[in-house]
């Protein structure tokens, strides 16, 4: 459990090391280009040196040059921050990972990665077309890749020192496990949901015990009302310590030694999600007794986002 008073800076390793990745990430799940930039411009600016991207989110052009301009304007090199991208469903197969890998990192305008996450453990049909349908609407999946061939590619890349960690997103502990055991290179870091209604007891004491980073997303419960920034342990305990509801939750995530991505999308915001400090003791415990349960996004069990708009496969210029 991380014990620092200010968490703002908190950073954990990896494993294999050297590198530590910053507990407090900026997450740009965000649909409008235009806001993209504002937003990851602003994040820099507020402190934020953790970037979660993914192909999937079809605006690593957009954050990329935000970070370029930020970096510049603030007099930071690209050491200062950790970027991640992910590879998306369609291009798992292992021949598809490389191409896949690069041309996430020239649409970010960088030349290496910190982190490189296979987005979920479900290959689709390999193609352009993110989103592979039948006629009748159902997904397309490929049976003829297994999440273990996608991981060897993904272990390459590291080989070839274009990526300095890799993990996975959207996994259960019976998909990680099995790729935990046969993996060369262990995975780094694995990105799921979670928050009071979600904690994933049990894959982060597994992941604890590897020395896997639990990167968790939706911390604020995707910013749902009714939901968790409304709960009434939260609102009581940010009222008691003169924090919000976003702050309390946020280092309840960090405090608990997790890493924690969260997508402000004004200056306020960031400023705001950025200033994130230690719980009393009596705090951090009374939101981890909380016994609502509920998982808000179903990709863990489909592969199908629950929070990102239907593919423009013309986004991106594919
Ligand atoms: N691996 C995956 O499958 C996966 C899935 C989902 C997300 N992610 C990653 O995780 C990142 C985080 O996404 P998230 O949805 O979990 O972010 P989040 O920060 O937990 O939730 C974002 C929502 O919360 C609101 N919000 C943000 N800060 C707030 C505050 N201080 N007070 C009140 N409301 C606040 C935002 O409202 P406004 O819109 O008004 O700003 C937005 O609606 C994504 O950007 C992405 O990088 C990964």
């Amino acid at each position: 459990m991380n014990t620092s008073s200010d968490l703002r800076m908190t950073r954990i390793p990896l494993t294999p090391g050297p590198s530590k990745i910053p507990a407090l990430g900026f997450g740009t799940l965000i649909p409008d280009p235009a806001v993209t930039i504002t937003a990851t411009r602003d994040a820099l600016a507020a402190g934020f040196r953790h970037f979660d991207c993914a192909e999937r989110y079809l605006n690593e052009r957009e954050v990329g040059k935000a970070l370029q301009e930020g970096l510049a304007a603030g007099g930071l090199a690209r050491e200062d921050i950790f970027v991640t991208t992910k590879l998306w469903n369609s291009n798992h197969r292992p021949e598809r990972v490389e191409p896949a890998f690069l041309a996430s990192l020239d649409r970010l305008g960088l030349t290496y990665l910190d982190l490189y996450l296979i987005h979920t453990p479900f290959a689709f049909q390999p193609g352009d077309n993110q989103d592979p349908r039948d006629k009748d609407g159902n997904v397309l999946y490929d049976d003829d890749v297994s999440l273990l061939d996608t991981w060897k590619a993904m272990e390459a890349l590291v080989d070839h020192a274009k990526c300095r960690a890799i993990g996975l997103s959207d996994v259960t502990l019976e998909t990680l496990k099995p790729i935990y055991e046969s993996a060369r290179i262990k995975p780094a870091v694995i990105q799921v949901e979670s928050h009071p209604y979600l904690p994933e007891t049990e894959l982060l004491e597994f992941c604890n015990a590897k020395g896997i980073v639990f990167l968790a997303f939706a911390p604020l419960g995707h910013g749902m009302k009714p939901g968790l920034l409304e709960d009434p342990v939260i609102s009581a305990i940010a009222a008691r310590i003169g924090k919000t509801p976003g702050q309390v939750l946020l280092a309840w995530a960090i405090q608990r030694g997790t890493a924690v991505l969260t997508t402000p999308k004004t200056a306020a915001r960031a400023q705001e999600n950025f200033d994130v400090s230690r719980l009393p003791q009596d705090a951090f415990d009374e939101i981890s007794r909380i016994q609502t349960r509920q998982r808000l996004n179903p990709v863990v069990s489909t592969g199908v986002p629950g929070f990102i708009p239907q593919a423009n496969s013309t986004a991106q210029g594919k």
